[in-house]
Order: structure tokens, then sequence, then C-alpha cells
């Protein structure tokens, strides 16, 4: 752990939602742990369906801004992430690359032969996929974000977009889902007002709900 990093609970406790970043550039370096703190996040199965699109460039940025309802701030990013899911990556390679690695790591035979018919038995039925991928995707990209946080960084997670108009910026397979976009750079100016959060009463239940958690 490098000296500047911020503990988790501070990062978590101070992190907001940017509402305008300066646009320096982020070493590649950063990049790259924030990245791959996505990467190690868990997924049903350990199936990792998400993808992730790294867009840097001015001009790739401001295409995607027209597609994110000329939000400035995908602009201004000093890097844009935009997370989505593969609803096919199980049928193309992903499930054997899984088996592979969890081979590696000591998974047993049984369990793989099991994992062979059980996966695509569960995702070829699965009664709602794009629910399956925001849950999985929705992890990593969480991961992403507060350890850009650790790093020093302002974040911004964003569902103000267009499907189709990401979908056609990035190129994106017909498989593919864009889930959310994640803005990553430092704050420019002031953070927006601070909205609070609920009382812990309102939105937590003990035991079954509408019971108060006592603590
Ligand atoms: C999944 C998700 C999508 C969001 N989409 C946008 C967005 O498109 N544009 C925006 O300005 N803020 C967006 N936000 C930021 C929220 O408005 C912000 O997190 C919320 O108001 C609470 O503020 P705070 O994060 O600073 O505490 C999004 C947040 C989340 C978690």
């Amino acid at each position: 752990m490098s000296s500047n990093e911020k503990l988790l609970s501070r990062a978590i406790r101070e992190r907001r939602a940017t509402p305008s970043f300066d646009g320096a550039s982020i070493p590649d370096e950063d990049l790259r742990q924030i990245l791959q703190a996505g990467l190690n996040a868990p997924s049903g199965y350990n199936m990792q369906p998400w993808r992730f699109i790294v867009v840097r460039t001015l001009e790739q940025k401001k295409r995607l801004r027209d597609a994110s309802f000329n939000q400035a701030k995908v602009e201004e990013a000093s890097a844009m992430i935009v997370a989505c899911g593969d609803a096919d990556g199980w049928r193309s390679g992903d499930l054997e690359e899984m088996l592979r690695t969890g081979r590696q790591g000591g998974m047993s035979e049984s369990y793989a032969e099991q994992a062979r018919q059980n996966i695509p038995n569960y995702l070829s039925n699965h009664p709602n996929m794009p629910m399956w991928l925001n849950r999985q995707v929705m992890i990593a990209f969480t991961h992403m974000m507060l350890m850009a946080e650790v790093l020093g960084y302002d974040t911004a997670p964003m569902e103000g977009f267009e499907q189709e108009k990401v979908r056609e910026v990035l190129k994106l397979p017909l498989s593919y889902e864009v889930v959310a976009l994640l803005g990553i750079g430092h704050l420019q100016g002031t953070d927006k007002h601070n909205g609070g959060r609920f009382d812990m009463a309102r939105t937590v239940f003990a035991e079954e709900y509408g019971k108060p958690l006592r603590l």
C-alpha cells in the first residue's frame, strides 16, 4: 500500500458524486490498479460477465458525452469507464476460462464437471438476463469506484446515457448491455450539496420486514 492511500472506511465516508472534473490525465499504473480492483470482485459462479471500455481520448469522450445527455463531466473526466455485461460470455469461452483458472486454484474435477452442466443450464434459462448482468457488473463497478477513491481520485457514477447511442460510439457487440458509466478524475470547483442518507430505521429491519433492528 502506498503511503498516501486513504483507508477504505474513510473513502466510503468521504466519497461524493463529482459534479465536474479538471481533466488532468491519469497515470496508467493508477488506472491499472483501479481496473484490477474491479476484476477482483466476486460474481455468480465466478463467471465474471463484466466487460469494461476505458475511454480517455478527447474525441471519444466527446462522442460519449453526446450519448450521455450532454453531461459535461463525461468529457472532463480523466478516464471514463463504461461498464458492460456480456449476455453471451458464458457461451463463448468464459466458462472454460473460469474452469481453467479455477483448476489452477484447486477446483476439484467433480466441481468442474458439475459446473459444466449447471452453469449453461442456469444461464440459458435465466428469466432475467439483464438483471443478472446488472447484479454482477455493479459489484465490479463499485470495487473500481472505491479503489479510485482510496487512491485519491474523485468519481462520478452515471446512469444518464442512451443505451443505443453508447453501443454505437463504442462499437459494442450485440450481446453487450451497457450497465453504467464511471467517471474518474479530480474535482474541479466545489462539490454539490450533500444529499445525506436515510436513517437506518427506514431501510434496515431485523429478522423480518418491519421489525426494527436495535444495535
Ligand atoms: C448508478 C448511479 C447512477 C447515477 N447517475 C448519475 C448521472 O447520470 N448523472 C449525475 O449527475 N449523477 C448520477 N449519479 C450520482 C447520484 O445522483 C449521487 O450519487 C446521489 O445524488 C448521492 O450523492 P453523493 O454520491 O454525492 O452522496 C448516479 C449515481 C449512481 C449510484
